[in-house]
């Protein structure tokens, strides 16, 4: 068996991990570009990937997103595009967004601020039914999210393209139902991939539907914002914060307004990092089923881009 590898980072590392899990398979490592090969491991392909190798068999992508990975120049049509499932990037999306969540239930801004200025200044307990979290994404993140979210005992709401049942969760599905999912919720936390129906999505319009003072988790892609909608909304106080993870463009240019405004708290695209070794896992077993003629899940379905 015939393995591309271009991971773009960790080389070393992932091409260690593999060979420990294929034993038998010759692997390449990408610049090195063996005419044909049976899988592609790839995490941000170079552009000229498909046009000097040839993939038969499948395309692993090594990340749970695949925006980049569709938009490289020939990609071939007829190889299946799989994605990671989890890999041990659930239980760190988890714990990102509990943590936004519970900064804004619990006040952090203005503590910070107070103890800044010198101030003891306590805010009345609130009530945790008045301050549902609403999941943009019920996918594997998602419901991640949304069990540790039900142990910190946030009411719920999932919006998704198609309906989930998720326990405890109100349901909303489809485009239709997004005024009223936003108009439910305190804070949003967006688990969204990058597809032509999401990209700016969230635009001045629809963070209006939000409620005054609502918050805005954002770890899913960066084009699901409109920046400058973002910051208008942040400065009037309709928004009353934002935490992004992601962004238009990685890293974000220093002169972009969100470095600086002191309504938006910014991690660099870390909430949930590729872990090597339980990718190489899941890879690897996928690889062995496709092998044995069984199916496989994590298949993308690129009409619908995720
Ligand atoms: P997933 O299992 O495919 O879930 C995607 C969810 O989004 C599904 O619930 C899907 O709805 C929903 N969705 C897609 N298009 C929609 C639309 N137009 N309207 C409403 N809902 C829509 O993916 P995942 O593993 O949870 O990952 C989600 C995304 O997180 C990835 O695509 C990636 O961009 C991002 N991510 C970020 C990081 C980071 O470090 N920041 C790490 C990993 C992943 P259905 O269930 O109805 O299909
Ligand atoms: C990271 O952003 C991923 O999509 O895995």
């Amino acid at each position: 068996m015939k393995v591309l590898l271009a991971a773009a980072a960790d080389a070393d590392r992932w091409r260690e991990a593999f060979a420990a899990r294929l034993p038998g398979a010759t692997i390449a490592v990408w610049p090195d570009a063996p005419p044909e090969a049976d899988y592609a491991l790839v995490w941000r392909a170079p552009a000229d990937l498909f046009a000097r190798v040839r993939v038969r068999r499948a395309i692993f992508n090594l990340g749970a997103g695949v925006d980049a990975l569709l938009a490289v120049p020939g990609l071939p049509a007829g190889v299946p595009v799989l994605r990671l499932e989890d890999a041990g990037m659930a239980e760190q999306m988890a714990e990102y967004a509990a943590l936004a969540v519970l900064r804004a239930f619990r006040d952090a801004e203005h503590y910070a601020r107070e103890q800044r200025a010198g101030r003891w200044t306590p805010l009345p307990r609130r009530d945790k039914r008045d301050f549902r979290v609403g999941l943009l994404g019920a996918g594997v993140l998602g419901r991640a999210v949304a069990r540790t979210l039900t142990v910190l005992g946030f009411p719920l709401a999932a919006w998704s393209r198609t309906p989930h049942a998720i326990a405890g969760a109100a349901v909303y599905a489809g485009i239709e139902s997004l005024r009223p999912f936003l108009a439910s919720v305190r804070v949003a936390v967006a688990l969204l991939p990058s597809t032509p129906a999401t990209r700016g999505l969230l635009d001045a319009e629809r963070l209006s539907w939000l409620p005054e003072g609502a918050h805005l988790v954002n770890a899913g892609r960066g084009d699901l914002v409109v920046d400058a909608d973002l910051v208008a909304a942040l400065d009037s106080g309709r928004i009353a914060s934002a935490t992004l993870d992601v962004y238009r463009a990685e890293p974000l240019p220093p002169e972009h307004p969100v470095w600086h405004h002191p309504g938006i708290v910014m991690t660099p695209h870390v909430s949930a990092l590729t872990r090597i070794a339980e990718s190489a896992d899941q890879v690897a077993a996928k690889i062995a089923a496709i092998e044995r003629g069984e199916p496989v899940s994590g298949v993308v379905d690129r009409a619908r881009g995720y």
